[in-house]
């Protein structure tokens, strides 16, 4: 079965993040920790009214032109989003040939009335949650991310709010990184409510690669980081961000293989959740190889476990008993695959109950400079090891060194010469993410080892 190109759907971002990283050398994904803001009710299942995009567009508040220079925030945030991010494109998606033909292959009358599709490209509250001037066509609006807006609206324009009073009046706290990745994931993994299953899929949706800190960088920037900003609030580095982002997919993927409307379909297993690739790539491309942490042998379909991997790299440098476990864990969970969807659903809540206190966690969590290095050595053993074979462990593995060797330059614990030095190997190891019809773990795994050989340098 050689469907490679349906499947991929990952070099447009990787090649957008790596001009960043190259550009500016910094990435816009640094963002602050307020609290127990995670608690915080997704925008999409809150009950405030909302009031739509034309709300937030007028030339005085955020649709100015071109930034306003004595303004805490930019006011052109409307613009950006208009015409730099997807979001904003979001809905009219559903009317493209992509979409039809979707629709079509699923027997859905079309995909810009479908609820299945509309849940995720649009900001599709009920009904009654809708204004006059509330629009459906605004695909996924600024008030999706940042809460209906009826209560917040007021305080907010009379500038008498600071940012609390705003989150308390419903506004989402999107500067959090555990909320954040609540509310990116809401859609880019979905939820009980939401869903891109197997079927979705082989209907032509692409696949839906997700890191928390990359697409943060490479969703256009709508805002700046500057000395107000940080007045304002509080800033996360990117590996915090890059952490929190793993323990919120592992959870994510644990929610929906132990929900029974979710881990299956008919007598078969939810293929959504297993590995895209060791199933979708040209059988001219033989590649199979045991991994010493799934257990299995050759013929076999994997679970996806990118994240797992990631998350357990990082829970081994702080606690290695809790990373042994989760190595276990996730070893019981791959060798549960072939006895049902029951004892996947068993095993899956194990390794969910070592995971969920993980979260609230990491989020208090900060890296030091060793704490930082040894996570930068963790995610380049494992995959000298050759843990990343699999093209999505690959990918992750590839945002995870970026996100690790930003925060480290931002933090000052490398130079800009060991940072060059660093990247110039980088630019490797995205090189062989690039198509994943073309990947090739030897060209990967080289990669990293030229990256281990800087690391080893003074
Ligand atoms: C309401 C659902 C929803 C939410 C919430 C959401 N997204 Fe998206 N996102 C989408 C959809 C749908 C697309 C694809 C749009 C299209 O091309 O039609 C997308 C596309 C993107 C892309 C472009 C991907 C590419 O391949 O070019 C980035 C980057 C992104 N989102 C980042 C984020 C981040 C970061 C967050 C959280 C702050 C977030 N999204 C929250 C639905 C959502
Ligand atoms: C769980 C949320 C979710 C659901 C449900 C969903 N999508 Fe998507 N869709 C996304 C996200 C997120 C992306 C962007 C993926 C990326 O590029 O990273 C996307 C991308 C797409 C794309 C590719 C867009 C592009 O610019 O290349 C099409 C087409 C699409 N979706 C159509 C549909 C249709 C039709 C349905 C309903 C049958 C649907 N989607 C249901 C979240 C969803
Ligand atoms: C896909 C999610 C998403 C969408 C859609 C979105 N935003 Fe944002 N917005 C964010 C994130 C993430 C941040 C950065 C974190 C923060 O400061 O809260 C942000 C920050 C902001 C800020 C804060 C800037 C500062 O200096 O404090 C403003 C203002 C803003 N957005 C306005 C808008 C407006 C207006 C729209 C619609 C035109 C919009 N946003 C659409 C996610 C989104
Ligand atoms: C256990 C094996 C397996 C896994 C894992 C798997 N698939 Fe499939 N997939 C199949 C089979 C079997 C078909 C049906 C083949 C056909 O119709 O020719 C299929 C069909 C498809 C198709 C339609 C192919 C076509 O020719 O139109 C797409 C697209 C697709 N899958 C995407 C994915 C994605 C994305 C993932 C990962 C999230 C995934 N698959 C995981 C086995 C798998």
């Amino acid at each position: 079965m050689n469907v490679g190109t349906k499947v991929s759907g990952t070099s447009r971002f990787l090649r957008q993040y790596r001009g960043l990283l190259l550009a500016v050398g910094t990435l816009a994904a640094v963002f602050g920790l307020a609290g127990s803001a995670g608690a915080q009710t997704l925008p999409q299942n809150a009950s405030d009214i909302h009031l739509g995009v034309g709300s937030c567009a007028g030339s005085t508040c955020h649709g100015a032109v071109t930034p306003w220079r004595n303004s805490t925030v930019l006011q052109n945030e409307y613009v950006t989003w208009q015409t730099k991010d997807t979001h904003a494109k979001a809905y009219a998606t559903l009317l493209n040939d992509a979409s039809k033909r979707i629709a079509k292959n699923l027997g859905l009358p079309n995909a810009h009335e479908a609820k299945i599709c509309l849940d995720c490209h649009a900001n599709n509250v009920s009904s009654n949650l809708r204004s006059k001037t509330f629009q459906l066509s605004d695909g996924v609006s600024c008030e999706a991310c940042h809460g209906g807006a009826v209560r917040w609206l007021g305080i907010h324009i009379s500038g008498v709010a600071n940012h609390a009073q705003n989150v308390a009046a419903g506004m989402y706290p999107t500067e959090d990184p555990l909320a954040r990745a609540k509310l990116c994931m809401s859609c880019h993994m979905g939820t009980a409510d939401k869903f891109v299953t197997h079927k979705i899929m082989g209907a032509g949706h692409p696949r839906m690669p997700f890191e928390l800190d990359t697409f943060t960088a490479t969703q256009p920037a709508h805002y700046r980081i500057d000395d107000d900003y940080r007045a304002r609030k509080k800033v996360a580095d990117p590996v915090t961000t890059w952490a929190i982002g793993q323990a919120v997919a592992v959870q994510t993927t644990l929610d929906g293989l132990t929900d029974p409307k979710r881990n299956r379909q008919g007598i078969f297993p939810e293929l959504v959740f297993f590995d895209c690739h060791a199933c979708h790539h040209p059988m001219s491309n033989v590649r199979w190889e045991a991994r010493a942490s799934t257990g299995l042998g050759p013929g076999v379909p994997r679970l996806a476990d990118a994240n797992m991997i990631m998350l357990r790299i990082i829970v081994s440098q702080l606690e290695p008993a809790l990373g042994q476990r989760m190595l276990e864990q996730s070893r019981a969970l791959h060798a549960s695959t072939d006895q049902g969807t029951e004892a996947v659903a068993a095993a899956a809540r194990n390794l969910r109950e070592t995971v969920t206190p993980l979260i609230a966690r990491l989020a208090q969590q900060r890296f030091d400079a060793p704490q930082m290095n040894a996570l930068l050595r963790g995610v380049l053993r494992e995959g000298v090891n050759r843990e990343y074979v699999d093209y999505a462990a690959a990918e992750q593995a590839t945002m995870a060194l970026s996100a690790i060797l930003t925060a480290m330059r931002r933090a000052g614990h490398i130079d800009e010469a060991k940072f060059k030095a660093y990247n110039e190997v980088l630019d490797r190891a995205y090189k062989a993410v690039e198509k994943d019809e073309e990947f090739r773990p030897a060209n990967f795994v080289a990669a990293l080892n030229a990256l281990d050989q800087v690391a080893s340098r003074n």
